[in-house]
């Protein structure tokens, strides 16, 4: 039996928990987003959600706010579990003021930030907010800053994913930004420093919020966002299938699943995947697919630089980051996307103790003056500070080409690779045999008879002499020269072998990478 001060405190409970009320909810539903608690309840294991915070105000009276109810301040806070994995969430509530930030409403964010960072487990904010809560004014702009210094400070201790299931604007985005991974939803979620409203008034360019902010212009273009769904429940799945590869924290490594394929086995089919004219292209995608545990490949920013592919496999059961050239976009060529979105997955994959295997089929960085003006000096040099800097094991395999300094920026010996395995048709070189034998033999071709003929029989010379792993491999820069269909069982020994790495490095307060 409940006294009347325990009905009391249930129904204070129930009348907070119900945000903005049936409108607002109502509201909500039309424009097919889910409210704050029901993408919690979504996300979380069933029953595991503990709310913190519910009773919290806001102590803002400007404006009329002293009579404004905002139940839990716009945000719902609070842990629970993921496939019983403890994790802290945050969730604004757009029925609440909009899901506006002020004081407390930050303060929320900010002890959720602090417990998750206190007990190793990682944190996931969900945005969805009209910004800074103009009531409240520097009060707000308080509570984004203190939110951002809280995520630098957690930044590779523990995993941070934001989740942007609707406006995010402003200096709002810059949270975000500073997080592991950002989720978006098609159609629902934006983010933009300055809307389409002002980019009109002060460039006078029309551009719809979608266009500007969407989910698939962040993916595909801007390279702001990692992951993009079609709808909420679509996105959050994914984020639990992102957090599988993932420990709680720095300390730790990601959890091992069973693996039910043999790992002696021997893959045939991959000694046809190289195409036998090395200008062909084919998609390196088939040979992760086929290393793969379950045949599964979880990319990470799939739409953005697909001349580089980055995401998670399984190994023999183990959490690995692979890092591939593709072939089939660009001819893999490196350039300044493709750069810092394979430096930025290096880094985090170091940070969480995910080791890292590099697939290599480089011709080089990409030429051109847009990409020299745009610093792809800068950018690339972002890949060998991130390799260099990696600790974690790494294991590279060359599939084809392996060209000048895109061959020791995509994890070579040089740069710390620990284990670094060709196939017969590696082609590891300072650039391919055609602008090779141009360069060096240039007299002789033009002195020719037939100056196309002599062209043609250097390029074949310097082909015989350099295009091959033997070179490389005679001077221990390859562990070993493989057959296709080795790759798997090679893959799985090395990265047995290097489970127990530990390397010293020299005190220090940071480095400085090139940003
Ligand atoms: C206070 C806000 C608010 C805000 C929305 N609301 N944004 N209240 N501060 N920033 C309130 C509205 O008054 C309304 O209250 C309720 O939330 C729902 O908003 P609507 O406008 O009815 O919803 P909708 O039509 O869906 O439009 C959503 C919106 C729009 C596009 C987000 O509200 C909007 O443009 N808001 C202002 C965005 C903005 O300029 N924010 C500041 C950005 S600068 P009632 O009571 O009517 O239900 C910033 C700086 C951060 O954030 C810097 C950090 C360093």
């Amino acid at each position: 039996m409940l006294d009347d001060k325990q009905h009391a405190l249930l129904d204070m409970k129930k009348t907070l928990s119900s945000g903005g009320g049936e409108a607002a909810i109502e509201r909500q539903h039309a424009r097919g987003k889910m409210t704050a608690r029901e993408r919690i309840e979504k996300l979380l294991d069933e029953k595991s959600f503990v709310e913190t915070g519910l009773f919290v105000k806001h102590r803002a009276t400007n404006f009329g706010m002293d009579t404004k109810n905002a139940p839990g301040d716009g945000v719902v806070t609070g842990y629970g579990t993921i496939d019983g994995r403890l994790v802290f969430v945050s969730a604004q509530d757009f029925t609440v003021i909009g899901g506006s930030l002020g004081e407390m409403h930050a303060d929320k964010i900010v002890r959720t930030q602090e417990a998750a960072l206190k007990v190793g487990a990682p944190m996931i904010a969900i945005n969805d907010s009209g910004g800074a809560r103009i009531q409240e004014g520097v009060d707000s702009l308080a509570g984004y800053g203190r939110i951002f210094f809280n995520n630098t400070k957690a930044s590779g201790v523990i995993p941070q994913i934001s989740v942007i299931m609707g406006p995010c604007a402003g200096g709002a985005v810059y949270s975000p930004a500073l997080t592991d991974f950002v989720f978006m939803v098609d159609e629902t979620s934006e983010m933009f420093i300055t809307g389409p409203q002002v980019i009109l008034a002060v460039t006078g360019e029309e551009v719809s919020s979608q266009t500007l902010g969407g989910a698939m212009t962040h993916n595909s273009v801007s390279g702001v966002a990692h992951f993009r769904a079609s709808n909420e429940e679509e996105c959050l799945a994914q984020i639990k299938q992102l957090l599988s590869f993932l420990p709680q924290n720095n300390l730790e490594r990601p959890a091992r699943t069973e693996c039910f394929r043999d790992p002696n086995e021997m893959i045939r089919e991959l000694n046809t995947l190289i195409p036998q004219d090395p200008r062909t292209p084919y998609d390196m995608k088939e040979l992760i697919y086929a290393l793969a545990d379950d045949g599964a490949l979880f990319e990470v920013q799939p739409y953005y630089a697909q001349n580089i592919i980055t995401g998670f496999i399984r190994l023999n059961g183990e959490s690995v980051g692979v890092i591939a050239n593709q072939p089939r976009v660009m001819a893999g060529c490196l350039d300044i996307n493709a750069s810092d979105k394979a430096s930025r997955f290096i880094r985090m994959c170091d940070a969480f103790n995910v080791p890292l295997l590099t697939l290599v089929d480089v011709p080089g960085f990409l030429p051109g003056t847009q990409q020299e003006y745009g610093g792809i000096i800068r950018h690339g040099a972002k890949m060998l500070y991130a390799y260099s800097e990696a600790s974690v094991p790494k294991v590279t395999v060359i599939t084809r080409k392996a060209y000048g300094g895109a061959y020791i920026g995509m994890c070579s010996k040089h740069l710390g690779g620990d284990i670094v395995l060709g196939w017969p048709t590696a082609e590891i070189a300072v650039m391919g045999a055609e602008g090779a034998a141009n360069i060096i033999f240039s007299r002789e071709i033009r002195n020719a008879d037939d100056p196309e003929e002599k062209r043609n029989e250097k390029i074949a010379e310097y082909s015989e002499a350099m295009m091959n792993p033997f070179v490389a491999a005679e001077r221990g820069y390859l562990d070993d020269v493989i057959l296709p269909e080795e790759t798997r069982q090679r893959l799985i020994s090395s990265f047995d072998s290097l489970r127990g790495k530990r390397i010293t490095t020299i005190a220090k307060k940071h480095g400085n990478i090139p940003l």
